[in-house]
Order: C-alpha cells, then sequence, then structure tokens
C-alpha cells in the first residue's frame, strides 16, 4: 500500500486527489491519507475551482482525509511513503528537498522549479535519499503525444522536418501567484514549458534557441511567446504559448508535425494522419488523459519497486535549461542563444 500525502488543494491538487480517488476505486493499493494547504478553506467540501484544463470537475469528500495547513508537520506526524507536491512554483524546490530528506518519494508538478539551480538541487536530494523524484510533466504521458513520439522513436513516416507546437489560453486568475513572475516564470516558464518539455523529448535538446516575446500582464514576465529551436538535422520547430487570449477563447493545445512521407495534426480532441499516398486517418488513442496516466505510473512503479525511466529529474532539468536560454534570447529580441 502506497500512503500519499498531497501538498497544495488549488487546481491541480484537486485534479490529482481526485485521480488518486479513482485509483482506489480500480484497486490500486494506494491511498491518500493527508492534506495540506496553507489555507484551509481549500480543503472543504465544495466543487472543483477553476483552471485551465476541463479535468471532469466532481465534489470531493474531504472529511475522510487529516488536514494540514503546514507541510512540515503533515510529513511529520504522519506515515507516508510519498507526497505529491501541487504547489505554486517556487515552491518546489523547497517542499521537494525537505520531502526527500524525510526519506520520503516525491511526484512535483511541472515545472521543476523556477531555474537550473534549484533543479540541480532538486535532483542532489534525490540522488542523496535514495528515494524517487518524477516532475509531472504530463504530456509525456498524454495519449496524442505518446502517439507522436512512437511515430517519431519508430521513424514511421521518415524523419520529422518541421513542427509547430502551441498552447493558448486566457490569463490564469485562480492564484494570484500565476501572474507574479518571480513566483511562475509567466507563461514562459508556467505554460510553455509544456511544449519546450515536448520537443526536448521528442527530438533532444536543440543546440540554439531563438525566441520573441512580449509582456502584457504588469509583473507577471513573458506572456506571450514564439520560440525557433536550432538543431543540427535543419528540422523547423517552433512552440507558441499565449495566456492573453481572454473572451470566449478558453484553452487549446496542439501540434502539427510534418514528416518525409506524411504529417500529423493534433487538434481538439483529435490526432489526424496523413501519409503520403494513402488515406488518411484519425488515431486511436486512449481515453484516459495525461494526469491520470502520470500519476498510475508513478504509484505502479512505486509498488514493483522499480526505478521511473519517465520525466525524471534530469531529463526535466534540461527543459529548464532550454527555458532559461528561451528568457534570455527574449531579453535579446529573439538573438540566437545556445543551450548549455
Ligand atoms: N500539469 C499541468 O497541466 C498543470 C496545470 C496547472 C498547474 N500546474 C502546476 O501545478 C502547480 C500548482 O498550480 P495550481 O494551478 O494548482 O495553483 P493554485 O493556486 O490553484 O493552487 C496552489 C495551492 O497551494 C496552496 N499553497 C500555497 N502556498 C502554500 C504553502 N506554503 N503551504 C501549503 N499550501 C500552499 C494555495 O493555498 C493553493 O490552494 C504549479 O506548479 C503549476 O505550474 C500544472
Amino acid at each position: 500500500m502506497i500512503r500519499i500525502g498531497l501538498i497544495g488543494l488549488g487546481f491541480m491538487g484537486r485534479t490529482h486527489l481526485q485521480n488518486y480517488i479513482r485509483l482506489e476505486r480500480e484497486g490500486v493499493p494506494v491511498q491518500v491519507v493527508a492534506l495540506c494547504d496553507m489555507n484551509p478553506l481549500a480543503m472543504e467540501a465544495g466543487s472543483f475551482g477553476e483552471g485551465n484544463i476541463d479535468t471532469g470537475a466532481e465534489v470531493i469528500d474531504f472529511s475522510g482525509y487529516a488536514r494540514y495547513t503546514s507541510y512540515e508537520d503533515m510529513i511529520r506526524q504522519e506515515q507516508l511513503d510519498m507526497v505529491d507536491i501541487t504547489l505554486p512554483t517556487y515552491l518546489h524546490e523547497e517542499v521537494s528537498v525537505h520531502a526527500l530528506r524525510a526519506g520520503l518519494h516525491v511526484l512535483c508538478e511541472k515545472p521543476m522549479a523556477m531555474n537550473v539551480e534549484e533543479c540541480e538541487g532538486m535532483a542532489e536530494a534525490a540522488d542523496a535519499s535514495g528515494k524517487q523524484l518524477m516532475i509531472g510533466q504530463c504530456l509525456r504521458f498524454w495519449p496524442a503525444y505518446e502517439y507522436l513520439k512512437e511515430l517519431v522513436q519508430a521513424g514511421t513516416y521518415g524523419a520529422a522536418t518541421s513542427g509547430v507546437f502551441t498552447r493558448l489560453s486566457d490569463t490564469p486568475t485562480w492564484g494570484a501567484w500565476l501572474t507574479q513572475g518571480d513566483k511562475s516564470g509567466g507563461a514562459m516558464l508556467d505554460m510553455h514549458v509544456h511544449d519546450t518539455d515536448m520537443i526536448q523529448w521528442l527530438f533532444g535538446k536543440p543546440s540554439q534557441v531563438s525566441s520573441v516575446a512580449r509582456n502584457v500582464v504588469p509583473g507577471s514576465g513573458y506572456d506571450i511567446v514564439s520560440t525557433h529551436y536550432k538543431y543540427e538535422d535543419g528540422k523547423v520547430i517552433n512552440g507558441q504559448a499565449d495566456w492573453t487570449m481572454g473572451g470566449d477563447f478558453g484553452f487549446e493545445m496542439g501540434y502539427r508535425v510534418n514528416f518525409e512521407r506524411g504529417n500529423v495534426v493534433f487538434q481538439g480532441n483529435q490526432v489526424k494522419v496523413n501519409p503520403h499516398g494513402e488515406p488518411a486517418f484519425y488515431a486511436e488513442l486512449s481515453e484516459d488523459n495525461g494526469y491520470y496516466r502520470q500519476l498510475k505510473y508513478f504509484v505502479e512503479s512505486l509498488l514493483a519497486d522499480k526505478q521511473t525511466d519517465k520525466a525524471t529529474p534530469l531529463s526535466t532539468l534540461e527543459s529548464i535549461q532550454i527555458v532559461q536560454a528561451e528568457i534570455a534570447s527574449a531579453d535579446q529580441n529573439g538573438a540566437w542563444v545556445p543551450v548549455k
């Protein structure tokens, strides 16, 4: 049995909790035993709060959980195997390191941390503790993106020649920290990191990046981003994010990747494959979302005593390195910046 403490009961914390409840219901030997949020109201019955992706909101009964407003108290007083950290990004390093040093496995939401130094501290703490640390780069578990990864890896339609990855939404309003650049990193880190991480997972680290970006919401950092990623084989890769859409737009993510012998487009909830010289078709994908699949993967790895090899600290740290190069490039009006 894996005993879980969940820290941070905002949009993502409630989404994770709902998925653990589903896993429990499905007979996976996991149990959320304790919750922690500095705001006690966040751990009271009520419907889901606001967020950018429809996660299938349902009313949760919180009465069966031990509830804490301090994560140190929770970790000291409860018998836990792991914590799941769904706190604002500026707290990821502090709380992950504390939990790892206390001998707990850690699943921490993306982005791994605010900068590479903090990520290194987390990776070192995981090594020193011998416990597992996985980062919630959930697109690596998202069926539409897993499908693309398979095409790239298998070379089904030859090598990729170009790709565009997009992520668009309204400005998040459910947590004040999200539009404070020193706490969230703005859309560039908070939102665009999903696509940076995906591009890195699919194609490896680019040698250089060129980002054009702009600030719109005072104090939030870069809210609109367009980055070109340079690869030695010349493929043309672009990632775009904008969290200032407003109006009735809502949220949208997608990709279009062209290969030597076909192309593939993720739009809405469908992945359309257009092979050269053959009829187009829609990919058959699992209906489970990446949140559920990543939590299942992590707890099942712990249950089987297996080292996780997806969204590892070192690979997600590399995505933060790339985002830092993107910020440096945007600071220089799009100059090409090497990725260290
Ligand atoms: N994987 C995804 O698709 C995805 C989507 C949204 C958010 N996220 C990430 O999840 C994390 C949380 O984002 P969110 O949208 O849920 O934020 P949120 O503001 O909705 O929730 C954060 C919660 O943490 C609590 N909190 C803040 N400081 C605390 C402290 N010191 N101790 C205990 N509780 C504290 C707040 O009261 C709040 O309830 C962020 O890192 C964000 O980037 C990931």
